[in-house]
């Protein structure tokens, strides 16, 4: 049995047959409809924290494939705290046949997996989001044909989602560039991990902390909120740190030509992304938010059919 908590627990070789698997899956429903391949199955979501995408591409993603998604709202099983997480994770293994968890701390979705006896997805956690990569690898391979060569560049914050994506850039031979101001780069230890990746494919991790330089030449420009879930106190603090980091027009114009525009949303128009780039010709942000649905029937599938 697998999980998929971290990128970096899976081979190249196994995440590009995942991508493979999304594209056909995504095909098959434009053309009528999915196999029901997961029916009588049932996926249980703990929620710690608010979602749009992931909850219902989640749950839409079950439907489509024959099965049944139960959310389970913040607070409502009290992970770690009413029940403890293994306890939690022994008890839904015998209702369930996968367990979806948006954490606060990565140690809660690494434990329900020691725990459960069915496949445990990494929904968000503080460290990581990996259905999330996955679907901007999606993204990507859908708008250039290929992966292997291009340039991602990250503007912002080293959070859970820029790790992700590193990781992912490294397996599916994309360069990663990202700056970031002083103080909120990536772990070490994560860039380590990702970088033997890199390696092993060909390309390389940077970091910098100069934007424009990152940008230049890129063929997709990246970037996520200043102030992630659970950060909300430092707001004022990371508003002020981050302000020089906006994607803007300006600083689209200094990528590929035909660069694209990801963010993984939600956005906060204004500040790390302008409208203007939103909704502008490079942006892929709407075709990115709905490949979540797609890339995630394959994790799905590849790990409950
Ligand atoms: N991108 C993403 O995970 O969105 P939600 O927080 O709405 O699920
Ligand atoms: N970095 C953001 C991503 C939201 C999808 C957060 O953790 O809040």
């Amino acid at each position: 049995m697998r999980h998929f908590i971290d990128l970096c627990d899976w081979s190249s070789e196994d995440l590009r047959e995942i991508l493979n698997l999304a594209l056909t899956l995504k095909d098959e429903w434009r053309s009528g409809g999915n196999r029901p391949i997961l029916q009588g199955k049932a996926l249980a979501m703990i929620f710690q924290k608010p979602s749009l995408r992931t909850r219902i591409s989640f749950e839409m993603a079950m439907q489509h494939l024959g099965g049944h998604a139960l959310y389970i709202a913040p607070d409502e099983i009290g992970l770690g705290k009413r029940e403890s997480v293994g306890d939690v994770a022994r008890v839904l293994s015998g209702y369930v046949q996968g367990i979806m968890a948006r954490v606060f701390a990565h140690r809660d979705v690494i434990d329900l997996a020691r725990y459960a006896s069915v496949p445990v997805i990494n929904g968000l956690s503080d460290a990581s989001h990996p259905c999330q990569a996955l679907a901007d690898i999606l993204t990507i391979r859908e708008r250039f044909g290929r992966t292997d060569g291009l340039r991602i560049a990250f503007v912002g914050d080293g959070n859970n989602v820029a790790a992700s994506l590193m990781e992912a850039a490294a397996h599916f031979g994309i360069h990663f560039t990202i700056a970031t101001p002083p103080g909120y780069e990536l772990p070490e230890i994560e860039v380590d991990r990702a970088a033997q990746i890199a390696e092993k494919n060909g390309v390389k991790i940077e970091m910098m902390h100069d934007r424009m330089e990152a940008v230049r030449g890129a063929d997709v420009i990246y970037t996520d909120t200043w102030v992630s879930m659970g950060q909300e106190a430092e707001t004022a603090k990371r508003v002020e740190v981050f302000k020089a980091y906006q994607v803007n027009d300006e600083l689209v114009a200094l990528a590929a030509p035909d660069a694209i525009v990801l963010h993984c949303l939600p956005a906060h128009r204004g500040q790390e992304i302008t409208d203007s780039v939103a909704d502008g010709e490079h942006s892929a942000i709407f075709q990115q938010a709905e490949n979540r649905l797609h890339a995630q029937k394959a994790v799905l599938v590849t790990l409950m059919g």
